[in-house]
């Protein structure tokens, strides 16, 4: 169940978690969530243990798990606990995994603080940790209890990490709503109506995730500009300029987007459209030839491969998208050094 709090975040949580009865509560944060939107959880924070673990995409493995499950442990929460995730994505991935894990599973509520976390992660019961390198490679499907979405927090939200965000609302569009991406692809960034496009974004997913929970057809949609853009997630973490999720993503769509041309699919003023306008929100990132290479590598450990062949998911048009499309490393290739040649 999802819950658009607007601007009552307190009096919301408060209201369900007193006629759940639950007999403890725990609440995981991060440095920022913690400073930033700890506060606005009122009262209940002073019954609650705080988890507050370091920020950022770095952190999300199992020795963070560890320390979670430790503090859970430690305070001895038995099954009638209620994990509180306030925080982006990293938070609401492994805070949800840790509670769908402690001790098989206690009760979680999703309080998405990310435009990003808002409009996807919190959104459709995925949850996990990075492991040796690559992205959500351990982790659980489970639903939440609860998910409360209030973009009263977006306030403190950076620019960079806003359009973070943005690149998954421009997803939404492109696999499904055409008149909407006509909308936004006309609109400045500022003059966006975010709050609109939070519950538009999350219609969108629900609607999916509820006809193919796990992932077996229809919700692969979703994963379009994800082959490519974990890949590059994947390959520039841990280097000096890493790529936050969504920026990688919009690359992911753009250079996806190249193959879709090449098969026939997006016309070539479809392509440029969509090029034109990540190229205006982000920052373009330069591929040699090496690591060309190693991106495509990283592209293997993609989820929807299946016997060792590459599944893509591609747009038909603006705002159809198509899945298991079987796409080969050469295509992939090109498709990466369209990126260098956009200018
Ligand atoms: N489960 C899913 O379906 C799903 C979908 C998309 C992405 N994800 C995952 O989500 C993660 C990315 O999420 P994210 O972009 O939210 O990253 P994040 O959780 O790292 O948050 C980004 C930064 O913003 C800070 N922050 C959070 N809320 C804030 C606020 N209100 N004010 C100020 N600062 C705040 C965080 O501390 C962090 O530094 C990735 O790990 C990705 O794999 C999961
Ligand atoms: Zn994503």
């Amino acid at each position: 169940m999802v819950i658009f709090c607007k601007n009552n975040i307190e009096n919301t949580l408060h209201h369900w978690v007193s006629e759940n009865h639950y007999q403890s509560l725990v609440i995981i944060c991060d440095e920022n969530t913690y400073q930033f939107c700890l506060p606005k959880l009122g009262q209940l924070i002073e019954k609650a243990i705080i988890v507050n673990i370091p920020a950022g995409e770095q952190y999300k493995n199992l020795e963070t798990c560890q320390k979670i499950w430790h503090t859970m442990t430690h305070h001895h929460l038995d099954r009638k606990a209620l994990c509180i995730n306030l925080g982006g994505g990293v938070v609401g991935d492994m805070g949800g995994f840790c509670a769908a894990t402690y001790k098989r599973g206690i009760d979680f509520i999703q309080i998405p603080t990310t435009l990003l976390s808002q409009v996807d992660a919190s959104v459709g019961g995925k949850l996990g940790v990075d492991f040796e390198g690559f992205k959500n490679q351990i982790g659980v499907f489970k639903e939440p209890n609860l998910v409360l979405i209030d973009t009263i927090f977006l306030e403190t939200l950076s620019e960079r990490e806003k359009l973070s965000g943005f690149a998954e609302i421009i997803k939404h569009c492109l696999i499904s709503d055409k008149k909407m991406w006509d909308k936004i692809s006309n609109t400045n960034f500022e003059n966006q109506d975010i709050d609109f496009l939070v519950n538009h974004s999350v219609a969108i997913k629900s609607k999916i995730v509820e006809q193919d929970p796990q992932e077996k057809s229809i919700r692969k949609l979703l994963n379009y500009g994800h082959t490519i853009g974990h890949a590059l997630e994947s390959y520039f973490l841990g280097t000096p300029k890493p790529f936050l999720h969504g920026e990688a993503v919009a690359w992911g769509m753009v250079a996806e987007n190249f193959i879709a041309y090449k098969l026939g699919y997006l016309t070539d003023k479809e392509l440029e459209e969509i090029t034109l306008f990540i190229k205006q929100h982000y920052s373009k990132p330069y591929l040699s030839s090496e690591m060309i290479e190693n991106v495509i590598n990283l592209t293997f450990q993609d989820k929807k491969n299946e016997q060792g062949k590459h599944k893509f998911v591609l747009l038909k048009s603006i705002g159809e998208a198509v899945f298991d499309v079987e796409v080969n490393i050469s295509e992939i290739k090109s498709a990466l050094s369209y990126l260098n040649a956009i200018i």
